[in-house]
């Protein structure tokens, strides 16, 4: 910066040293480089101009200045009067060495140095505006960034335009590359559950066994049957696998959500249970029993007590509001039905709507989450609201003043407040509540099982909710997946 320079009336016609107040009270300075950068012709149309005092000066309280590296000295002006400084120095620092006292509220020499009070501001040569001079080092370059606003990356940004990335060329993408014995590409089914349970094959050397349709797992795994038979069998202990679960010290029994959609799913789960007590499952310091659910909000509607009060409910329903429900079978909804929709991203269920009412999607809105192990997590907003969308609450607060049953709550503190008084486990954040059913609730085995073989509870596995269905790149993926 030519700021080995501090500067004089060289920039002023005045031939004082300038110290003025700004509309701030605060002190500007006039800082130079060196005196032969000076306009020559200016200063040759003002030779009245008076020379700069060059006798030694006092630093300001004293300070000697130590040069641990002789060669590090650099040369600067302040108010023309030369000084010479070691590298690091910071202008405020030269100008004390100069004999001049910058005025200061937020500096102090033994603190890092925040510069946020602007209270020291001086002029430098080059720079278009003050700087904060205890935030400024003296260096012979370019004085352009103080962190002050003039920032020539913001000038890159400016004649470059927009931040976001104009790549418009298709990616190439590989199915099924050979990577090496250790990284493998994608899976199709619960990607995360598998990953647990192949770290738990490889560390504890846990023994795996499953039901339903064979498949490719990247663990070892025994595939035991085919249909509900195979769980009896396990159950009344005629099956192999029986005596593993018996022996395991800590044996973990994960059911799919799919047998619900069962009608024999009375006589599946109650086949779960008896080998859960017989294995031990769930005891006081371990519960190895999880039920992996289908849907994200699925744990925290149960919790709610959102269940249909009969089974055929939606068959015989004259008003159907559907709230981010995008995955209910449409044909069970009769057509005199009058159908309301809430949710985002305009699923099918959108199409045997009476009304859409657009909600905000998770990203855009503050939300609590329980997931399948009763583990409550929050999330905040990430985008802004698209449209006239709305958070979910908001929507169902102002229908209900629209119907004159108001709700009272107008807050999402009033809403967190209601829900703690319904579900208090689903307000304490982070904390896991271990599902309680009562002996009443179990159902009993006395349903006999269907011998029909388990199918697949999700086929696509890149299109299982309204956003991967609005996905291009999930269905590139899901192209793929069914051209195999
Ligand atoms: S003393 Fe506060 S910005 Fe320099």
């Amino acid at each position: 910066m030519g700021l080995g320079l501090l500067a004089s009336k060289a920039m002023r016609p005045t031939t004082r040293l300038i110290n003025f107040q700004n509309p701030n009270n605060l002190f500007l300075r006039t800082i130079v480089s060196k005196p032969e950068l000076r306009n020559p012709e200016p200063a040759a149309a003002q030779p009245e101009q008076p020379l700069v005092d060059l006798s030694p000066r006092t630093p300001v309280g004293g300070a000697r200045v130590h040069f641990p590296n002789p060669d590090d000295a650099i040369e600067v002006f302040v108010d023309g009067y030369p000084v010479k400084i070691p590298k690091g120095f910071s202008v405020l620092q030269a100008c004390e060495v100069a004999g001049v006292d910058i005025p200061r509220f937020c500096y102090h020499s033994r603190l890092s140095i925040a510069g946020n009070c602007r209270m020291c501001l001086v002029e430098v040569e080059k720079s278009p505006k003050p700087v904060a001079s205890c935030a400024m080092p003296a260096l012979p370059d370019c004085p352009i960034c103080d962190q002050g606003g003039e920032c020539d990356l913001q000038d890159q940004s400016m004649a470059f335009g927009s931040d976001r990335g104009r790549f418009t060329e298709m990616k190439r993408s590989v199915v099924d590359k050979n990577l090496g014995p250790l990284v493998k590409t994608p899976r199709v089914e619960a990607a995360m559950v598998n990953a647990r349970i192949r770290k738990s094959v490889t560390a504890n050397q846990a023994k795996v066994g499953y039901i339903g349709p064979a498949t490719d797992s990247n663990y070892d795994s025994q595939h035991l049957g085919t249909g509900p038979q195979t769980l009896v069998d396990i159950a009344e202990g005629r099956h192999s696998f029986s005596k593993i679960i018996s022996n395991a010290k800590h044996p973990v029994i994960i059911v799919g959500a799919g047998i619900f959609e069962r009608k024999d799913q009375d006589a599946i789960f109650a086949a779960v249970e008896t080998i859960a007590k017989q294995g031990n499952v769930v005891r006081s310091d371990w519960n190895g029993l999880n039920v992996l659910l289908l849907h994200a909000a699925q744990a925290a509607a149960l919790d709610l007590g959102l269940v249909p009060q009969s089974e055929n409910s939606l068959e015989s329903a004259k008003f159907v509001y559907l709230m981010g429900a995008d995955d209910t079978n449409l044909d069970k909804i009769p057509k005199d039905a009058f159908v309301v929709y809430q949710g985002h991203h305009g699923d099918k269920s959108v199409y045997r709507a009476n009304v859409i009412l657009p909600a905000a999607a998770f990203s855009e809105k503050e939300g609590i989450y329980e997931n399948t192990e009763g583990c409550t997590q929050q999330t905040w907003p990430a985008v802004p609201t698209v449209g006239d969308s709305r958070d979910d609450w908001k929507i169902i607060r102002a229908l209900s003043e629209v119907a004159e049953v108001r709700l009272p709550y107008d807050t999402i503190g009033g809403v967190r407040a209601r829900l703690r008084t319904v579900a208090p486990n689903l307000v304490q954040i982070d904390e896991r509540e271990p599902a309680a059913l009562p002996s009443s609730l179990r159902p009993t085995f006395t349903q006999k099982v269907d011998p029909t073989p388990f199918g697949v509870a999700v086929e696509n596995f890149y299109m299982t909710d309204a956003i991967t269905r609005a996905s291009k790149i999930m269905a590139q993926c899901s192209a793929m997946l069914l051209k195999k």
